[in-house]
């Protein structure tokens, strides 16, 4: 018998050759730009940070050739799954080989805990060939241990010793960014002489500001849910029969959601941002939806397509107060884990909360009131993504509707599916867009190296033009820092961008959603990601970031 162990297309992406920007096809300089500032707080920053505030923008650039001593490297992949994380890691290699062929390249397994645990492989141009192009994190794995401790720097700093490692790359979020940096000024003060970097990864999208366009997998994965969307329209106009409640990823922020509905054009697309600055309750969100399947049922459109972003629940003031209290309540609360049964601590938290909170926790679905009370992540985020809000607002849509039939104000069937498209689309085969960005993400990484810089986090701009015309670079993560309250306490973090009601991509949003809500036909079907065929098809970056860089005709 013979054993199949690869798809055609598994096969055929193994041999596709990421672009680069031409300024990092052959020798480099480092350019030198202005000196920084944190987006805000500057003083605790600075303070926190002494060593590596304040540093400058760096350009890469060609330049001429030199001698490099051979270094050994780490790398870590942590946090959530995002498709090209193993094109980071073959860029970085490529890099590093290129740089000196005695370069070294070792990772860390399992996420953070790798360097404190000594958990290490060598990546060897086997492993690393194995890798290319393909999606997921297995070739270390990944994991949210956070690194803040002493003794964690420490054990790093032992296992770098040991190994001859002079730098660490993280490949992570922004908490990942924000535990990169400490490290950066820890070894910096404790002269460990180990350099720190860093780079932008997460689908939610919600890393990026003045010098960061996108984080890496936001393509690829918005691209997947967007095919399934558009399938499911297909599905929904043809059998004329269901209303379907989509729940997408994305944690807090709702780039996710957006860029699909910008990608399929469904019925209804919910955006956390807006219901928060409209102080907008559970009831506004509810009745907004109710207008339209009414109004859709006139027309006889008992069926269409609801986007509903994970961090909904997040965003609505009072749930956000709730949680904000429920955050302090259970962070390292001994009492509240001691309790055996849901319902006691049900009543437990009834008895901690404020009168307001108590009133909204009340009301909640019990599954859902139990869903907030669940383990936070390591970093204190509440765990989004086991929040079922597509049930919860059926549910509520459903008796409104329920209450206006029988007042004789709706005439319709409504009769309604529930998805959460979130783990279908983190491990995805990259596309081309993700595929090129990540190795050369992977490839500026091994130039900050050899160039001994630390606390930066590698950069790629101009993302909208094609790849040779990208500008590669590094910028000092303490650039991204403002303080914050976490686990009950203030911090310095990674500022999150979430969507902004005045950037182009919710405005163009905001000027068709009623057309997409009234009885034309506007759905889109995106249909699969294409890897190979014209560059239309295949090259084109998101809505999101074309709308932003005023490139939506390129
Ligand atoms: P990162 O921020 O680590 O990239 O994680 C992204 C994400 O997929 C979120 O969208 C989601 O809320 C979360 O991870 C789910 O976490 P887990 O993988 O632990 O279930």
């Amino acid at each position: 018998m013979k054993l199949i162990t690869k798809s055609p297309l598994q096969i055929a992406r193994a041999s596709y050759q990421p672009k680069l920007p031409i300024a990092l096809n052959g020798n480099v300089i480092l350019k030198v730009g202005a000196a920084t500032e944190s987006v805000a707080d500057h003083t605790e920053i600075k303070s926190l940070f002494p060593k590596t505030y304040g540093m400058p923008l760096l350009t890469i650039e060609p330049g001429a050739k030199k001698e490099n001593a051979a270094v050994g490297v780490g790398v870590i992949l942590s946090g959530g799954q995002a498709p090209g994380g193993h094109n980071v890691i073959s860029g970085l290699y490529d890099g590093l080989k290129a740089l000196n062929p005695e370069n070294k390249l070792y990772g860390f397994l399992d996420g953070p805990i790798g360097l404190v645990d000594h958990e290490y492989m060598e990546l060897t141009k086997e492993i690393v060939d194995e890798y290319r192009n393909t999606g997921g994190f297995d070739i270390i794995g990944s994991g949210r241990t956070k690194l803040e401790e002493e003794w964690q720097f420490e054990k790093g700093a032992e296992i770098c010793k040991t190994l001859g490692i002079k730098a660490i790359v993280i490949i992570g979020g922004d908490d990942s960014n924000t535990n990169a940096c400490v490290l950066a000024e820890y070894y910096s003060q404790t002269k460990a002489g180990i350099q720190v970097i860093g780079c932008p990864k997460t689908i939610d999208g919600d890393l990026k500001n003045e010098m960061i366009e996108t984080s890496f997998g936001f393509d690829t994965a918005c691209k997947v849910y967007s095919e399934l969307i558009g399938n499911i329209q297909r599905d929904a106009s043809s059998a004329k029969k269901y209303w379907h409640f989509i729940r997408l990823m994305g944690r807090s922020a709702s780039h996710i959601t957006l860029e699909c509905a910008l990608q399929s054009q469904p019925n209804i697309c919910i955006i956390s941002e807006e219901v928060e600055a409209k102080n907008m309750t559970l009831y506004d969100v509810v009745n907004n939806i109710v207008k339209i399947v009414v109004d859709r049922a006139k027309h006889g459109l008992n069926y269409g397509t609801v986007l509903i972003p994970e961090g909904l629940i997040e965003f609505i003031p009072a749930m956000k107060t709730l949680i904000a209290e429920l955050n302090e309540l259970l962070s390292d609360n001994e009492d509240f884990i001691a309790l055996n049964t849901d319902e006691e601590k049900r009543e437990y938290v009834k008895g901690m909360l404020t009168p307001e909170s108590t009133q909204v926790y009340r009301g909640l679905p019990k599954g859902i009131a139990r869903q907030l009370t669940l383990d936070r992540d390591p970093h204190g985020n509440v765990q989004v993504s086991l929040i079922e809000t597509e049930k919860l607002l059926i549910e509520m849509v459903a008796k409104r509707l329920a209450q206006m039939k029988a007042e004789g104000k709706y005439k319709g069937k409504f009769s309604a599916i529930n998805h959460f498209f979130g783990y279908e689309g983190r491990c995805a085969i990259p596309s081309n867009f993700d595929a090129d960005y990540t190795y050369t993400l992977g490839y500026t990484a091994s130039i900050l190296i050899n160039e001994g810089k630390t606390g930066y986090m590698a950069s790629v701009r101009n993302l909208t033009a094609s790849a040779n015309e990208w500008m590669a670079g590094g910028v000092p993560i303490t650039m991204m820092m403002n303080m914050e309250r976490r686990n009950g306490k203030m911090k310095p973090v990674i500022q999150k961008a979430l969507v902004e009601l005045d950037g182009a991509p919710f405005k163009y949003y905001e000027s068709v959603r009623d057309y997409w809500a009234g009885e034309k036909m506007s759905y889109i079907y995106p249909g699969p990601i294409q890897y190979y065929g014209p560059t239309e098809v295949c090259d084109q970056s998101t809505h999101t970031i074309r709308l932003e860089q005023g490139k939506m005709n390129n």
